[in-house]
């Protein structure tokens, strides 16, 4: 039997790339740059299956092949806000994502943002380096305690829920949760967390604010000037989520003015560019999309996005079909 074409988009974990190798015919991006829209609508015109990530645009303009060989986009991450889904939809491809298995690593690096954010450890380490410090003193960058504070999650899926263990069981923290659909009494109790029905009541009422909600349209700009305005003048924003869900002009207005005390990125709008307004800011601690990225989580995924295929091609619904 001839084995299905597929195209990966970007350079995986060797392991995994190996596997794929054994069981379909498997094009590798050796040289790991990132797809042009013209070269995405080529893949989707001569492979059976491609293998996309978050760096990969699939709009409708590089969805836009009406005769496309391509049958199943098996996207390599959780978040799959880049592929335009009524275009995908009109295509009839199958979608599928990677959930589950980066959980615990993306809430570890959220709370690695919360702790830095707090503890001033971005503005500490630069200083350092730069041969700035001058020793221990009772006042040198005073930061905010992080044990027993009020930590709102906008967003409880499984991120948003091992951000509150972590914030719970490790740091004593309040959890308020806000989450589109009502979320069950045993999940709320296993946090002993409340929730609410709008950010605008979760907002004014936390310390720290993590955001754990989907990308794309309906999310943009969810956080926008006014709801910055709602927050404690020292309260502290940790996006792990998408960058468009938050407002960057309106969030480097907040930090520059003291609206809020400080934010914390990993993921940014039209990343990976960033705004030379939001580097100006000291109170942001910024990483460049490291979420999921341990060597576990990376493969895991990867493994994933096999299960999928394998799935997809014996004709049975893959475990993480999205669309
Ligand atoms: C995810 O899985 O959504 C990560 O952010 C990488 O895309």
């Amino acid at each position: 039997m001839v084995k299905p074409s597929v195209l990966v988009t970007r350079r995986w974990p060797a392991a995994v790339e190996a596997r794929l190798a054994e069981n379909y015919n498997t094009v590798l991006n050796r040289g790991d740059k990132p797809m042009s829209p013209a070269q995405i609508r080529d893949a989707l015109r001569s492979y059976d299956a491609v293998l996309p990530t978050v760096t990969d645009t699939l709009n409708s303009e590089a969805l836009d092949v009406p005769a496309a060989k391509t049958r199943i986009l098996a996207n390599y991450g959780v978040g799959y806000s880049h592929i335009c889904e009524s275009a995908a939809r009109s295509l009839g491809m199958t979608v599928t994502n990677t959930p589950d298995v980066l959980s615990e690593c993306t809430a570890d690096l959220a709370m690695t943002l919360l702790l830095m954010v707090a503890r001033r450890a971005g503005e500490g380490e630069r200083e350092l380096r730069a041969g700035g410090w001058t020793g221990w003193r009772p006042t040198h960058l005073i930061g905010t305690k992080v044990s027993g504070k009020t930590l709102g999650i906008v967003g409880f899926g499984r991120i948003g829920q091992e951000m509150a263990r972590r914030a719970h069981h490790g740091f004593g923290m309040k959890i308020i949760v806000q989450n589109r659909s009502r979320v069950a009494h045993e999940v709320l109790a296993r946090c002993n967390a409340t929730q609410v029905d709008s950010i605008e009541e979760l907002l004014p009422q936390c310390d720290f604010v993590s955001l754990h909600c989907p990308g794309g349209a309906a999310n943009r700009h969810l956080i926008n000037a006014r709801r910055l305005d709602l927050m404690k003048p020292d309260a502290f924003l940790i996006n792990t989520a998408r960058g468009e869900v938050i407002d960057e002009f309106a969030l480097t207005q907040a930090l520059m003015f003291d609206i809020i005390g400080g934010a914390a990125l990993d993921v940014f709008d039209g990343e990976p560019r960033i705004s030379q307004t939001l580097m100006q800011c000291d109170n942001l601690v910024m990483l460049p999309h490291l979420g999921s990225a341990t060597r576990e989580a990376r493969e895991a995924m990867g493994f994933r996005v096999l299960e999928n295929l394998d799935d997809f091609f014996d004709g049975k619904p893959p475990r993480d079909k999205v669309i």
